[in-house]
């Protein structure tokens, strides 16, 4: 029997879905991606070699395997051919391995500038977006009037859309922003020669999801970002642009929901943030510089510092909900090895009162105190390990004592950033 697995995060990103995705990719006809865009960071290292994707799927390096970008994600083509320029180098057939969807929107020149201008203008609020349009983008997906794939094979009709949206965001970064714009010309110029490209590789992806199905052939739905960071279910306004949940799959291929089999949450063994917002088991001291150092918390995308702290259970409840996950796949385990104590944060004091559910008010949130419970470290080394036996009996505490909180079952548990540092459960 064929499966249809989701894997997505449940944090606020970061969470290792490029790993297990990689992993996951064995007898499996295709690897999808169904929201966000190039903010996404997803790092693969087999034999020592680092692979960080993008836009493109982490099935990519599967021979055999089809790798598809759904309508729900924003296409920048500018970073699109920058990535498959990057894997063909190094000898990945992308061509024969990538399709994408026509109606997918485009994150355009005018999209960065604007999500750029309106950080700095923001100033001590910025939300510490990754700066590379995607708000802007999804923005005018929603106001009807953006360009999608499907509009680069008609060069005519192209111009005349890009030159209404051309002079409006102009319009905005002149009188509003106050800085440059971006001549029109150069960007149709750009967008002609990317789309020749570009255009072979764009074909109708719900009816290759819906032959696949036919055929009962394994898929996998890859997430970006993490559930915390859903525009709708997550701690807005400090959120990406794109509902990143379970339901997005639907939306953002066309694959309907009751298709779909298996829900995966992957989750850190801890937690971390890159940007601004509400972090309750924060850690601005030792143990999470220890984290960050150990975990080599430093984003993919961006380069920038990951704030990192305890592994909380309320923001996990939320998640289990909100994507109505089947299993968790836990995953740097071994960045806790050193620690004496590792706590869990089970709910929040707020205002006189005990929370287990998560305030959607972030500026509650930022109130909360976390309430922890202590389990004993294990300090010794689960680098790597690939079998459950091995693991010290408080490194297995800690793993009954999550699922027994989140009350699902842990399917994988991840020790090492390689394809074979892994635990199947
Ligand atoms: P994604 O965005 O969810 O795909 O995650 P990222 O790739 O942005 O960040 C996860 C980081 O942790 C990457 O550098 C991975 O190589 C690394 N990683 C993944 N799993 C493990 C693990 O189990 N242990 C350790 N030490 N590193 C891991
Ligand atoms: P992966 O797929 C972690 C965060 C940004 C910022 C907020 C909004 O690698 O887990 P955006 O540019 O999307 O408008 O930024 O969302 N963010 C991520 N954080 N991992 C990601 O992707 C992220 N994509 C966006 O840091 O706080
Ligand atoms: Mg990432």
């Amino acid at each position: 029997m064929g499966k249809r697995t989701v894997i997505l995060g449940t944090q606020w990103g970061d969470e290792g879905k490029g790993k297990v995705v990689d992993l996951l990719t064995q007898n499996v006809a295709a690897v999808v991606r169904f929201q966000g865009g190039h903010n996404a960071g997803h790092t693969l290292i087999i034999n020592d070699n680092k692979t960080i994707l993008r836009l493109i799927p982490s099935g990519i390096l599967h021979e055999g395997v089809m790798n598809l970008i759904g309508n729900g994600v924003v296409l920048s083509p500018e970073a699109l051919i920058e990535e498959i320029t990057e894997l063909k180098v190094r000898g990945v057939p992308v061509e024969e391995r990538l399709r994408i969807s026509p109606v997918c929107n485009l994150v355009l020149p005018y999209h960065v500038a604007i999500d750029q201008a309106r950080e700095k203008m923001r100033g001590e609020d910025a939300i510490g977006t990754t700066g590379r349009g995607i708000g802007p983008a999804y923005e005018d997906k929603v106001a009807r009037r953006n360009l999608r794939a499907i509009d680069l094979f008609h060069p005519k009709q192209m111009a005349d859309k890009l030159k209404t949206l051309a002079d409006y965001h102009n319009f905005q970064l002149v009188n509003y922003y106050e800085t440059s714009p971006i001549p029109f010309e150069q960007v149709h110029e750009q967008l002609i020669q990317m789309g020749e490209k570009i255009t072979p590789l764009i074909t109708d992806i719900t009816v290759l999801l819906a032959e696949f199905y036919n055929q009962d052939d394994n898929i996998l739905f890859e997430g970006a970002q993490g559930s915390l960071l859903d525009i709708d279910i997550g701690t807005y306004p400090y959120v990406t642009s794109s509902n990143t949940t379970a339901g997005a799959v639907a939306c953002g291929t066309g694959f309907g929901p009751k298709y779909l089999d298996e829900i995966l949450g992957v989750t850190k063994a801890y937690i971390t943030r890159v940007g601004a917002g509400p972090f309750p088991t924060e850690l601005q001291n030792e143990i999470g510089r220890y984290m960050a150092k150990k975990g080599k918390e430093f984003g993919s995308v961006t380069g920038r510092a990951r704030r990192c702290g305890w592994f909380d259970v309320v923001l996990l409840r939320r998640s289990i909900q909100a994507n109505s996950l089947t299993g968790l796949i836990i995953t740097k385990l071994d960045v806790l090895d050193e620690l004496e104590t590792i706590r869990i944060c089970t709910g929040y004091h707020h205002a006189g009162e005990i929370l287990e559910t998560l305030p959607f008010d972030s500026n509650v949130l930022k109130e909360c105190e976390p309430i922890y419970e202590d389990l004993p470290g294990w300090q010794q080394s689960t680098y790597g390990l690939t079998d459950y036996k091995q693991l010290p009996d408080n490194a297995r505490a800690y793993i009954s004592r999550i699922e027994a909180l989140a009350g699902l079952p842990i399917v994988m548990l991840s020790t090492g950033p390689q394809r074979q540092e892994t635990i199947i459960l």
